[in-house]
């Protein structure tokens, strides 16, 4: 059966987005686990956990009122809203990837319950915020080219799944500067 000239832009749009997902993934991989860190050391290093916590929650809030503003029919406040929170991820990944650079790995050291609360909440984190970037992409392009239903249809899933990951990424900061000893 012949393809129509629609279905093929969508499989086109969407072998791209998974194939730049996974060129980013592989990047982080490679960034995060194989480059070796810097051997410089700057002061303003140690601020960057309290940059990246801070852009987490600014993000949060972002996707939290563009929920509400959507919910109630405002939709270009919707619109500025998720992409201020894009804005702010993208930012928090470089920021984080700064601190990597200069800091490399933290290793956590806390015992008792807080131990396997933190690795609960790490890997889950991980492994969310791995499957979140195709979706993020997604969500953005069935909006941005007006599809309307098919964009709720992921949105309702990629916006769970992006406040958990935002959300997680604050508390693990502050697991590690309150129990990492
Ligand atoms: C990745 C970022 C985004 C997320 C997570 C997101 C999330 C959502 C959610 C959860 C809904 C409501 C779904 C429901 O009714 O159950 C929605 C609806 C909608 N979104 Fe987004 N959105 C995002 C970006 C955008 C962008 C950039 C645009 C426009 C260019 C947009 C336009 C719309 C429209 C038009 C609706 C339907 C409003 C209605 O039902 O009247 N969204 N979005």
């Amino acid at each position: 059966m012949k393809m129509s000239k629609v279905e093929n832009k969508k499989n086109f749009a969407y072998t791209a987005i998974f194939a730049l997902s996974f060129v980013i993934v592989l990047f982080l991989v490679w960034f995060i686990y194989f480059k070796p860190a810097s051997t410089a050391i700057y002061d303003w290093v140690e601020y960057l956990p309290f940059v990246n916590a801070g852009l987490n929650s600014l993000c949060a809030t972002f996707l939290v009122l563009g929920y509400y503003f959507v919910k109630v029919k405002k939709v270009e406040l919707h619109i500025k809203c998720m992409s201020s929170a894009t804005v702010t991820s993208g930012l928090f990944l470089v920021s984080y990837l700064l601190y990597h650079h200069y800091h490399g790995d933290t290793k956590f050291i806390g015992q008792g319950l807080i131990r396997p609360t933190y690795f609960f909440i790490l890997i889950t984190h991980i492994i969310l915020s791995v499957a979140m970037v195709p979706m993020v992409f997604i969500t953005l392009w069935n909006a941005f080219t007006n599809k309307v239903e098919k964009h709720k249809k992921w949105a309702r899933v990629t916006l769970p799944v992006w406040l958990y990951v935002s959300v997680t990424g604050v508390l693990i900061v502050a697991i590690l500067k309150n129990f990492n000893y």
